[in-house]
């Protein structure tokens, strides 16, 4: 199952990435990395053993959010 997870690559939502891999879900992140660095995915990339789907955008733009939902059966 696929799970939405916003700012993903922050501080909280980078654990709760972990978290909801170790418990057999999908996490697919939304992070404009106003507050984080990308290089965050190759370190949870590494933590998991996983190849993590991420898309680089604002969660306020409209349009980027429904592609994400269009394209990743969230
Ligand atoms: N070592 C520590 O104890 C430690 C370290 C960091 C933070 N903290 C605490 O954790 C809390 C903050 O953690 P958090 O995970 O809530 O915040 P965060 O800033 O770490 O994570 C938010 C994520 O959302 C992203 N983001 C912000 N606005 C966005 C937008 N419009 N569109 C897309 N992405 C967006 C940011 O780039 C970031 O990756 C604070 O209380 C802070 O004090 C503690």
């Amino acid at each position: 199952m696929n799970i939405l997870l916003t700012g993903g690559a922050g501080y909280i939502a980078s654990h709760t990435c972990v978290a909801l891999i170790e418990a057999g879900y999908t996490p697919v992140i939304a992070d404009d990395f106003s507050n984080s660095h990308p290089e965050v995915l190759n370190r949870l990339e590494k933590i998991t053993g996983q190849s993590i789907a991420c898309k680089t955008g604002d969660v306020a733009d409209a349009a980027f959010m429904a592609d994400i939902l269009r394209r990743h059966d969230i």
